[in-house]
């Protein structure tokens, strides 16, 4: 594990309220079977920063990059409890001196079809699980959003119909697997406010929904939990939310993606794949599953 000495004394020591934009020190994957890179072409960073889905601050693609700015990220502190040894409280500054960061470049597969190639920093989800000691009795785990209305208008439109916090779940099992990240940032530096900042979940083989942005808490649960898109449509959202080709969404096929940028010239139309290409490592986490009832 990294000392606090490598971390920047800006990352450790950053002005209240303004955590965005700063340089993090990561050390790259190295291990491609693993699944950990892909040379695939990533996505700009203005498009990962403007093209987003953040529905605390708008249900608009452009809304959580014109909103989401004056989120308070720090400070900030993330709590497990649940089915632990030891529930408690992490800061962001003990988060970001505890676990060595590293890069983690994945592919992100939008429910709505689109996708694209992130460069991530974080660690994995496993780490700082461990740190608090699951107990046997740990069968899933639930994770939610910050919920701060003052700042995040989407959360104060009265024609809304989430009920916030936004929230969601993965079995135990997937949560410890070496894919899951906890990301702290992007292209090298801590995440823009609108893609989740300072800390959020990274799940490349599940559709993007599943992947929670703004952590403040994980829950280790003996059974599984509600999440906000299946609590919302439940005929449209599973639980699971493996990325599937096979599996239509009622609205829409799932066999293509968009991989952005796209322009009317170049749609970028590209086969979407099993586990979204990740079916070598997780494929047995599902190992005689029915995954059209399994969604
Ligand atoms: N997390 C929260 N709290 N609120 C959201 O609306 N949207 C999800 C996910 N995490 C969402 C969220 C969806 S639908 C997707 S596709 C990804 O975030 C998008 O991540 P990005 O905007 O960083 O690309």
């Amino acid at each position: 594990m990294a000392g606090a000495s490598i971390i920047p004394s800006q990352v450790l020591h950053k002005s209240p309220a303004s955590a965005s934009d700063l340089e993090l020190p990561y050390s790259n994957a190295v291990d491609s079977r693993q699944g950990f890179f892909t040379k695939e072409l990533k996505t700009p960073l203005e498009d990962v920063k403007r093209y987003c889905n953040f529905y605390e601050f708008g249900t608009g693609k452009t809304d959580p990059e014109k909103h989401a700015q004056s989120l308070t990220t720090d400070p900030w502190s993330l709590e497990v409890q649940g089915e632990v040894l030891h529930p408690g409280t992490l800061h962001l500054e003990d988060i970001l001196s505890s676990f060595q960061l590293e890069e983690r470049i994945y592919r992100l597969r939008c429910v709505e079809a689109w996708s694209m190639v992130i460069p991530w920093i974080g660690f994995p989800l496993s780490k700082l699980l461990a740190r608090f000691e699951p107990k046997s009795s740990a069968k899933y785990v639930e994770f939610r959003t910050l919920y701060r209305p003052t700042e995040m208008p989407g959360t104060r439109s009265i024609f809304g119909s989430i009920d916030w916090p936004y929230r969601e779940g993965l079995r135990i099992d997937e949560a410890m697997h070496p894919l899951s990240l906890l990301a702290v940032g992007l292209y090298g530096k801590t995440l823009p406010n609108q893609n989740g900042a300072p800390i959020r979940l990274v799940v490349p083989w599940k559709y993007g929904f599943k992947s929670i942005k703004s952590l403040v808490s994980i829950r280790l649960l003996r059974s599984q939990p509600s999440t906000t898109w299946q609590k919302l449509a439940p005929n449209e959202y599973g639980f699971y939310a493996n990325v599937n080709p096979d599996v239509s969404h009622p609205r829409w096929s799932q066999r293509t993606e968009r991989r952005l940028p796209t322009s009317f010239f170049d749609p970028r139309r590209i086969n979407t794949e099993l586990f979204n290409g990740y079916a070598e490592q997780v494929g047995s986490l599902y190992a005689g599953m029915d995954l059209k009832k399994y969604f």
